[in-house]
């Protein structure tokens, strides 16, 4: 059985070729660049460069798999949550060739892309030297889980109790945990995404020297938008803060030293990170299971992996996470998803619309 899945949910464009248990091509196209000097996701030129970038990768997809899109079994696509533009051009294209070739199509939830993919390829944590060759062979049983979705657009314990079968158990009222990072990165005049920034800057900080809060720890659901204005109102007490020029730049900040900002970054970060560890560990009680996983881009921060390895092995779960190059958006979670949803009895309509808000459970 080959999938073909496309992913542009957002700014990446993704494409990717499963067969059977073996991952043949996986490409991605990022944007990061287009975007950077935005500060952000500009969903009209996110949706140009998918279109742009789409047409070129699925040959560059084939040609690596060495098939021809005649061989394919079932065409896959991201039908949302992300931005209505974006994922209109993944979704039409997949339409498109199931209905050219005559074959099925899959319409996948990109949440369940990322909370399926800690099963994709083995668990050892170590990185491929080449990501052409992963094995599924014995990692394709979905054990019940409590999955921590952490992104740029997300954040959410989930309840998985098998393909297909999810409850939501938290999510975030306000801002997401990537969301966050890249606001807070965005305010310290560090890069986009800021996520990796911070993470970088925080190696050398002490993340006890500045107090932030750690909000709503006895509700199931994540707010980080407090700890974002926390940050925001101590700027001017440790540093400058500048308000960037008109051209919509990043702000330049001047810290009286550099272990300010290290400290500050380190900080964040581990408020961020107390809470979402804290929170898994509930939810993983409070759904008497022996697993926990974790995904999305937020995923990919060493200091979360290590503390959320740790909390799971002091309460006694087993821990997954999907390997980094799996975390942040690409095509082969999305191909995954759908080649466990097809062999689980799902099908999608060719009229099922994509759906900016698509709900999980
Ligand atoms: O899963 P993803 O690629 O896209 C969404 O579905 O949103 O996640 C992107 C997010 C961005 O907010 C980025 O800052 C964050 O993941 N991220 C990280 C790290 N790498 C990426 N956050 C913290 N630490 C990282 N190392
Ligand atoms: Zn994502």
């Amino acid at each position: 059985m080959i999938v073909l899945a496309l992913e542009t949910s957002c700014d990446e464009t993704a494409v990717a070729i499963l067969r059977n248990s073996e991952l043949l091509a996986t490409e991605v196209a990022s944007q990061i660049a287009e975007h950077e000097k935005f500060g952000g996701v500009v969903p009209e030129v996110a949706s140009r460069n998918h279109l742009v970038h789409a047409p070129r990768l699925l040959e560059r997809a084939a040609k690596a798999a060495k098939i021809e899109m005649a061989d394919i079994d079932a065409f896959a696509a991201t039908s949302g949550p992300g931005l209505a533009s974006s994922l209109m051009i993944g979704a039409s294209v997949a339409k498109g060739l199931a209905i050219g070739f005559d074959k099925p199509y899959l319409a996948i939830n990109h949440l369940e892309g990322h909370l399926l993919s800690p099963f994709f390829g083995s668990d050892t944590g170590i990185l491929p030297v080449s990501i052409d060759k992963h094995s599924l062979e014995g990692c394709a049983t979905i054990e019940p889980n409590v999955s921590l979705v952490v992104s740029g657009g997300h954040t959410m314990s989930i309840f998985v109790r098998g393909v297909g079968d999810y409850q939501v158990i938290g999510r975030t009222v306000d801002d997401a945990a990537g969301e966050a990072f890249d606001k807070v990165a965005k305010m310290l005049g560090l890069g986009y995404p800021g996520g990796p920034e911070i993470e970088k800057v925080a190696r050398q900080g002490d993340p006890t020297r500045f107090d932030l809060p750690r909000s709503m720890l006895d509700s199931d659901n994540f707010s980080f938008s407090g700890l974002k204005t926390a940050v925001r109102y101590l700027l001017p007490k440790i540093g400058v803060v500048s308000t960037g020029d008109a051209a919509g730049k990043m702000p330049a900040i001047q810290f009286r030293d550099d272990s300010v900002i290290s400290d500050l970054c380190a900080s964040f970060q581990q408020a961020v990170v107390d809470v979402l560890v804290r929170k898994t560990i509930a939810a993983a009680q409070k759904c008497s299971v022996d697993l926990v996983t974790v995904s999305g881009g937020v995923s990919c921060n060493g200091a979360l992996r290590r503390q959320l390895r740790q909390a799971c092995d002091g309460a006694g779960f087993e821990f997954k996470s999907a390997e980094p190059w799996l975390c942040t958006d690409n095509a082969a979670m999305i191909a995954f998803a759908a080649s466990l949803r097809w062999q689980a009895g799902f099908e999608s309509k060719v009229a099922e619309e994509i759906d900016p808000n698509l709900a999980l459970a």
